[in-house]
C-alpha cells in the first residue's frame, strides 16, 4: 500500500507517523504523481508545531493547513501515473516538478495541472523536488525589495534553503550581494558570488566594511531581531527591506512582510509566475539547488530534527 507521513497531533517531530493509504485518483483537471523526491521546508514542522495557530482562517488552505491536522509537504518531483480527463499537455510517464501541492510527504500525490512543470532531464530528483518553495520565496523577496543592478543587497540567512536561492538570484540580477552565514559556509557563498559576513554582535559594522558605498536593500531570511535591527540601521528606505520570518516586532517597523499571516503579502501571483523561470534556470545549471541530505520517507521525523537543529547548507529532501 502507498504510504503517507502525517502529524498525528501538534508537537515535535515525534508526532509524525507513516500510514498506508490507497493510491489517490486524479481530479478531471489534475494528475497523480508517484513522488520521487519531496522538499523539506521549515513550514512543514511549523505547521504541526502550533506556531501558525494565529494564521488567518481564510488563508489556511493556501498554506496547506486544514482545520483538523495539517497536511505536510508543499513541493515534490516525480512521475505522472494518472492524468485527469480534462488535462492536456501532460502524459503518463512524464517526469515533473509539482508546486504548490499539499501532502507531498507520500508515495503518491494529486495535484492540479497548473502546479505541474516538466522536469529538465539534467536535473536530479532531489534537486527538482527541492527547487520551488525556496526559489519562489526568494524571487518574491527580491521583487518586494526591488533588487536590481544598481543595488547592494544584504541577504540575512544566505546559507539557508531560501538564502542560497536568494543569493544566486540577486547576483543574476546584477546586484552586489553581502550575505550573512556561519563562517563554515563562507567559501560556498563566495563561490556563488556573494561577500559573506558572520552574523552576531558587530554585524552592522562588518556589513559597512564589506559595503563601503552602503546597502540599498535587505532581504531577511533569518528572522532574527538582529537581522531586523541591522536592516533598519543600514537601509534608508524601509520599503526596500523584505522579511519572510521573525517576531511580531517586525510588524511595527514599516518593512515588507512576506508570508501567510495577517497583514502579510502572500505573493501568490509573483510566486506563481516565478516557477517557469526557476525550472529553466535550474535545468540549464545557471541556478544550483544544493542538497544537504536525503532521507527515506519513513525517516521524515529525523529530517525534521536535522532541520530544527541546523545542518549543512542546502535542502533536506525525502526520497520515497
Ligand atoms: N514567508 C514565507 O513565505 C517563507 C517561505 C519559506 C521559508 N520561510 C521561513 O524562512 C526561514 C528560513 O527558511 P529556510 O528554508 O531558508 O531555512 P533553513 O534552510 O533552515 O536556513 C536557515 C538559515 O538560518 C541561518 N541562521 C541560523 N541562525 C542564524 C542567526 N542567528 N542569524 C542569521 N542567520 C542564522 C543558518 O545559517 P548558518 O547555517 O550559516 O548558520 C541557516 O542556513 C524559516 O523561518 C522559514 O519558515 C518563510
Amino acid at each position: 500500500m502507498p504510504r503517507i507521513v502525517r502529524p498525528t497531533a501538534y508537537g515535535t517531530p515525534e508526532v509524525l507517523a507513516v500510514t498506508s493509504v490507497p493510491v489517490p485518483r486524479a481530479a478531471a483537471d489534475g494528475v497523480v504523481v508517484r513522488v520521487r523526491a519531496a522538499g523539506v521546508n521549515p513550514v512543514d514542522w511549523k505547521l504541526y508545531s502550533g506556531a501558525f495557530h494565529s494564521v488567518d482562517d481564510n488563508l489556511k488552505d493556501a498554506a496547506g493547513i486544514t482545520h483538523a491536522m495539517p497536511s505536510i509537504g508543499l513541493e515534490c518531483a516525480g512521475v505522472v501515473t494518472e492524468v485527469g480527463a480534462e488535462v492536456t499537455g501532460v502524459d503518463m510517464g512524464d517526469e515533473v516538478i509539482v508546486h504548490p501541492v499539499t501532502a507531498a510527504y507520500a508515495d503518491y500525490v494529486t495535484a492540479p495541472v497548473t502546479s505541474v512543470f516538466r522536469k529538465p532531464a539534467g536535473l536530479g530528483w532531489a534537486e527538482a523536488g527541492a527547487l520551488m518553495l525556496a526559489g519562489t520565496t526568494a524571487v518574491h523577496a527580491l521583487e518586494a525589495a526591488g533588487v536590481g543592478t544598481e543595488d547592494t543587497v544584504l541577504v540575512h540567512g544566505g546559507s539557508g534553503g531560501v538564502g542560497l536561492m536568494g543569493v544566486q538570484l540577486a547576483v543574476a540580477r546584477g546586484a552586489t550581494v553581502i550575505a550573512t552565514a556561519a563562517e563554515r559556509n563562507h567559501p560556498l557563498l563566495r563561490d556563488l558570488g556573494a561577500t559573506p559576513v558572520v552574523y552576531g554582535p558587530g554585524l552592522a559594522d562588518r556589513v559597512r566594511g564589506a559595503a563601503p558605498r552602503g546597502v540599498t536593500a535587505a532581504v531577511d531570511f533569518a528572522g532574527t531581531d538582529e537581522a531586523l535591527d541591522v536592516s533598519l540601521e543600514l537601509v534608508a528606505d524601509r520599503q526596500r527591506i523584505a522579511s519572510i520570518a521573525g517576531s511580531p516586532r517586525r510588524e511595527e517597523a514599516g518593512i515588507k512582510l512576506l508570508g501567510y499571516g495577517p497583514g502579510q503579502d502572500a505573493g501568490t501571483e509573483v510566486r506563481a509566475i516565478a516557477r517557469h523561470a526557476l525550472v529553466e534556470r535550474a535545468g540549464s545549471g545557471e541556478l544550483r539547488v544544493l542538497v544537504a541530505a536525503t532521507y527515506p520517507l519513513a525517516e521524515a521525523a529525523q529530517a525534521h530534527r536535522a532541520g530544527l537543529a541546523g545542518h549543512a547548507p542546502g535542502k533536506l529532501v525525502l526520497t520515497p
